[in-house]
């Protein structure tokens, strides 16, 4: 019998409606609207509000996702969601987003967590359970909240004008047809450059974790080598982008379409280079979003393929690279 294919039926996103500009920024820390356009692409971003929760954010677009495929909860065999902090310490936001969905059967829900590939992680778990003939539709969700602890002081401007808050949702499901859906992913990790890019704390290690009088500024806030992380990317996500198109049979010339983690602009733009690989070729929307980290790569798409860039039948690359080092590569038939 023929093996299943994962096709793509949908997608959902949902933004805070708090806009914050890179001038908001400028009266919490030393910075500038053009030193972060500059460097990052980033013109503004969203931060939550009261009220504006992950699992709000995960239902909203989860919801969308499931309208446009004319389907329910219900409908649904398994959940992945992904994110790099979850709503509690423990249970995962895989089974909140099934409660809140209003889910009634027993399906089971996985949280991944693997920072800004954490979408080409799923992926690859979601394709691998509907090839194995698993789940026949797998619901993907990335919600991310990074405002509420950021570092707004100057030390922290690094990191802090580069994240946004958002969810975005992904249905999947099996099909026959081989003309259509995931061709390949390839996803990788390298976990010697694991500081390059954390958050410390809270951690189990300490002894007690909690007290009282915690010092915030003792790895609490986000540590990176940007300009490390930054080469490293380029590196990563060229590599993958070209090794997931040769090894199914294409030139990179093939390709019809590439969405691609939108952490920073200029990284986006040398990878298109190295790859030769046209700018119309791609969407963006960390200029209004900022990094939503693993949100980022459903939430582009789900703009892209809304305006009519992306269309049925294209031959679509989705590549990112995040902490761990964490980076992976999509290649799949829309
Ligand atoms: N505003 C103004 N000045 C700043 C800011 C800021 N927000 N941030 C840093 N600077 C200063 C620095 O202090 C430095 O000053 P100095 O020359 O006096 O020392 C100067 O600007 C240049 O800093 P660089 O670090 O050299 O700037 P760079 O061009 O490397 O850009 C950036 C920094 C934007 C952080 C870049 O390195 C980058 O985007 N790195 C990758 C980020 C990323 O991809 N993260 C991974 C995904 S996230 C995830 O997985 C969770």
């Amino acid at each position: 019998m023929q093996q299943p294919r994962t096709r793509i039926v949908s997608f959902g996103h949902y933004v805070p409606k708090k806009v914050v500009t890179n001038h908001d920024l400028e009266k919490y820390m030393e910075t500038s609207d053009q030193w972060i356009q500059q460097r990052s692409g980033i013109k503004e971003r969203r931060w939550v509000s009261e009220g504006e929760t992950t699992l709000q954010m995960a239902t909203e677009a989860a919801k969308e996702a499931l309208e446009k495929a004319n389907l329910t909860a219900d409908d649904i065999d398994a959940i992945v969601f992904g994110a790099l902090v979850t709503d509690y310490v423990f249970p995962g936001t895989g089974c909140l987003l099934q409660k809140s969905l209003g889910c009634k059967k027993p399906i089971p829900a996985l949280d991944l967590r693997n920072q800004c590939s954490g979408f080409l992680y799923a992926m690859s778990v979601s394709d691998a359970w509907i090839r194995a003939g698993f789940y026949k539709r797998v619901l993907i969700v990335a919600s991310e909240i990074q405002s509420t602890a950021l570092d707004l002081s100057t030390e922290g401007r690094d990191v802090s004008v580069l994240f946004g808050d958002g969810a975005a949702a992904c249905l999947v499901e099996a099909t026959n047809n081989p003309e259509e859906g995931v061709i390949d992913t390839l996803i990788a990790s390298q976990g010697e450059f694991a500081e390059k890019l954390f958050v410390h704390r809270p951690s189990p290690n300490d002894h007690p974790r909690l007290k009282e009088n915690l010092d915030l500024t003792d790895g609490f806030h986000a540590h990176m080598d940007g300009k490390f992380v930054f080469k490293n990317a380029i590196i990563r996500m060229c590599e993958a982008v070209t090794t997931v198109t040769k090894k199914n049979g294409f030139e990179l010339d093939d390709i019809d379409f590439v969405v691609a983690h939108q952490a920073n602009m200029r990284i986006n733009q040398a990878v298109l280079d190295h790859l030769k690989i046209p700018f119309e070729k791609t969407h963006h929307t960390i200029d209004r979003y900022g990094n939503t980290t693993n949100a980022t790569i459903p939430l582009t798409m789900n703009e892209a393929v809304d305006q009519g860039m992306i269309k049925r039948g294209d031959l679509v690359a989705l590549v990112a690279f995040g902490s761990g080092f964490t980076w992976g590569s999509t290649l799949l038939r829309f």
